[in-house]
């Protein structure tokens, strides 16, 4: 993807291997910032305060963390010392888990010496398979949009929280299927949930189709069920941070709302699932994903820059009154039209699950 017109991925590493580079994502839209990772303390950081955030990025990040980590200490217990404390960063997204086991399937055997370099190579390894698996998302979506385009000429998608380039290497994964339909000349409209509290539609997604120049709008959340009762949207496409091997979806808060009022409306509720989001041990999502449950302060204060150009945090809840801000939800898959993989889009079922991805079925 491009940002002021350069190409850019979203993490990159220093050719000396001693630090890895990602964007600020809490300074967008306002500013863009870029900075340097190079302790693992610094990278429990920008995962835990989302300065890298969505669930392919975390995985990534986690991947050269790790890696940042064994160039200290490379032996057994360093490794599965970092392991943990990456892992304990966040606790829904799934691909942080799938990166670190594995590049610690991959470690585990080398020698102590040769860790260090092993693993930094491997992250990159899993840094160029995520964009090669959301490129091929993009493919694969792309043949959904193309269908409607034919049918309806311009074609609207509803899309929650960023599951674009910036969740991701490159590319994204909802947003993929309509980068490649840009690329394809396909008429586009984005209608972008602003996604409260932490507004990654309005601040992220938003940002990032404007960079590429795709025609969009963003909405409050609740107007999603509004705007499909109209007609406007003739499809939904969300990410996910951890599918189960049945096919139920965790996703930002507020997606399985959008869910609801697509399925209400005959809207086509898709998912982009990159295979690193999908839990094969997992079969009922609603009781058996962990949930994270973020600050207070995200509901109760609002940050934006002031008409007069000033970055301003303010509050916008009475003092005393008590919160709750669970940051994800589940999807039944009942309420899922199909999941966008890198190998097809297929059925949100187990059966359909365990067809496209036999080698990472695991023993119940
Ligand atoms: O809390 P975030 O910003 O990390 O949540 C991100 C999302 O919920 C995305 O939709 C999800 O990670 C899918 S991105 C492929």
């Amino acid at each position: 993807m491009r940002v002021d017109g350069k190409p850019l991925r979203t993490i990159w590493p220093a050719a000396d291997e001693s630090r890895v580079t990602i964007i600020d994502q809490t300074r967008l839209p306002h500013e863009f910032v870029i900075c340097e990772l190079a302790t693992l303390g610094d990278f429990e950081v920008a995962i835990r305060e989302m300065k890298v955030r969505g669930a392919p990025l975390i995985g990534v990040t986690a991947a050269y963390g790790l890696a940042i980590a064994l160039r200290d200490d490379p032996s057994d217990t360093g490794l599965a010392a970092a392991s943990a404390r990456l892992l304990a960063t966040r606790p829904t997204a799934v691909n942080l888990a799938w990166a670190l086991d594995v590049m610690r399937a991959d470690l585990f055997g080398l020698p102590i010496a040769e860790r260090a370099a092993a693993a930094f190579a491997k992250a990159g390894e899993l840094a160029d398979l995520d964009v090669a698996i959301c490129d091929a998302i993009g493919a694969n979506g792309l043949a959904l949009i193309a269908k409607i385009a034919q049918r309806k000429g311009r074609v609207s998608i509803l899309t929650h929280c960023n599951a674009g380039w910036l969740c991701a290497v490159d590319w994204g994964t909802a947003t993929a299927p309509i980068y490649k339909a840009q690329e394809a000349g396909i008429d586009l409209h984005v209608y972008v949930d602003e996604t409260r509290p932490r507004n990654q539609g309005a601040s992220l997604t938003a940002w990032e189709l404007g960079q590429q120049g795709v025609s969009h709008q963003v909405i409050v959340d609740n107007a999603g069920g509004h705007i499909m009762q109209h007609g406007g949207v003739d499809l939904v496409i969300v990410g996910t941070d951890r599918t189960t091997a049945t096919g139920d979806v965790c996703n930002k808060i507020g997606t399985y709302l959008k869910a609801l009022a697509a399925k209400d409306n005959g809207v086509p509720f898709y998912v982009a699932a990159p295979s690193s989001s999908i839990d094969f041990a997992i079969f009922d999502g609603v009781r058996d994903i962990p949930i994270e449950e973020r600050s207070a302060r995200e509901v109760t204060h609002m940050r934006g820059r002031t008409d007069d150009g000033r970055l301003e945090t303010v509050r916008i809840v009475p003092e005393g009154s008590r919160v709750a801000n669970p940051a994800f939800d589940v999807t039944p898959a009942r309420l899922v039209s199909g999941l966008i993989t890198e190998r097809g889009i297929i059925p949100a079922r187990r059966e359909a699950l365990a067809t496209a991805f036999p080698e990472r079925l695991v023993l119940v």
